[in-house]
């Protein structure tokens, strides 16, 4: 399977989050990680995309175990591998819409400043945000920041697409439309798609649900 967890325990201070939590997920699915505030399910997404690790047990992601990778590799697997949609959007306040976007290739360099600018141009034409190139972030609605972000996470065409809540902070008519931009933008690219999400009609339109009851990874249904 391209993502094997296995066995892996999870400690934060003193409580337990994982524990010998195991789940497998196949290319291009499609799922929802649900479950009650606090059961750990952005130290989940965390430990997949590598900015936390296990205290024990093995994360494979596209045939390398990250688990066993240094920092440097770490970073670089990430960059080019994972888009990342934050819980919190931390986009810069004094660059604008695509620059923002162009952040991540700042570290990757994976193609040449001309084809990022394309690429930035079309993803924010792709989120509805064309007019809005040149705009600074505190000008923008929740709605419109958080298409900023995710435009930003695909700039690199990631096999992986990991988003914590991208929808939390918005109204139903503009959650549905972030899913379809990013479902839309999954089927586009062919990527893996995991999200976070509190939201049973957001969770609903996955393919799957995984759950995290007592520190272990369920399937839900
Ligand atoms: N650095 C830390 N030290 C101790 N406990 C922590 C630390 N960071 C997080 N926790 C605890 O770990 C648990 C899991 O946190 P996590 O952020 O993964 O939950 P979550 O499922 O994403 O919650 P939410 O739905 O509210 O975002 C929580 O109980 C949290 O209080
Ligand atoms: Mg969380």
């Amino acid at each position: 399977m391209p993502i094997e967890v296995k066995n892996i325990h999870k400690k934060l201070g003193k409580n337990i989050i994982l524990a010998d939590a195991s789940i497998e997920i196949a290319d291009g699915d499609r799922a929802a990680i649900v479950g009650p505030t606090g059961c750990g399910k952005s130290t989940f997404l965390n430990l997949l995309s590598g900015l936390d690790r296990p205290d024990s047990g093995m994360i494979k992601i596209d045939e390398t175990v990250i688990t066993k990778c240094r920092q440097n590799q770490l970073a670089r697997i990430r960059a080019d591998k994972i888009g990342f949609v934050f819980q919190s959007y931390y986009l810069q306040p004094h660059l604008t819409v695509l620059e923002n976007v162009k952040i991540p290739s700042f570290v990757s360099k994976k193609t040449t400043p001309a084809e990022y600018d394309k690429r930035a141009r079309h993803l924010l034409e792709l989120v509805g945000l064309k007019d809005k190139i040149h705009a600074i972030p505190s000008v923008l609605s929740g709605g419109e920041t958080q298409r900023v972000a995710i435009a930003r996470a695909l700039i690199n065409y990631p096999k992986y697409i990991f988003a914590d809540e991208p929808t939390g902070s918005l109204d139903r008519a503009a959650a549905q439309n972030v899913l379809d931009i990013i479902t839309g933008l999954q089927e586009r690219f062919g990527c893996t798609l995991l999200i976070v999400t509190h939201d049973p009609f957001v969770a609903g339109q996955m393919r799957r649900r995984i759950t995290i009851d007592n520190g272990r990874l369920i399937n839900a249904d």
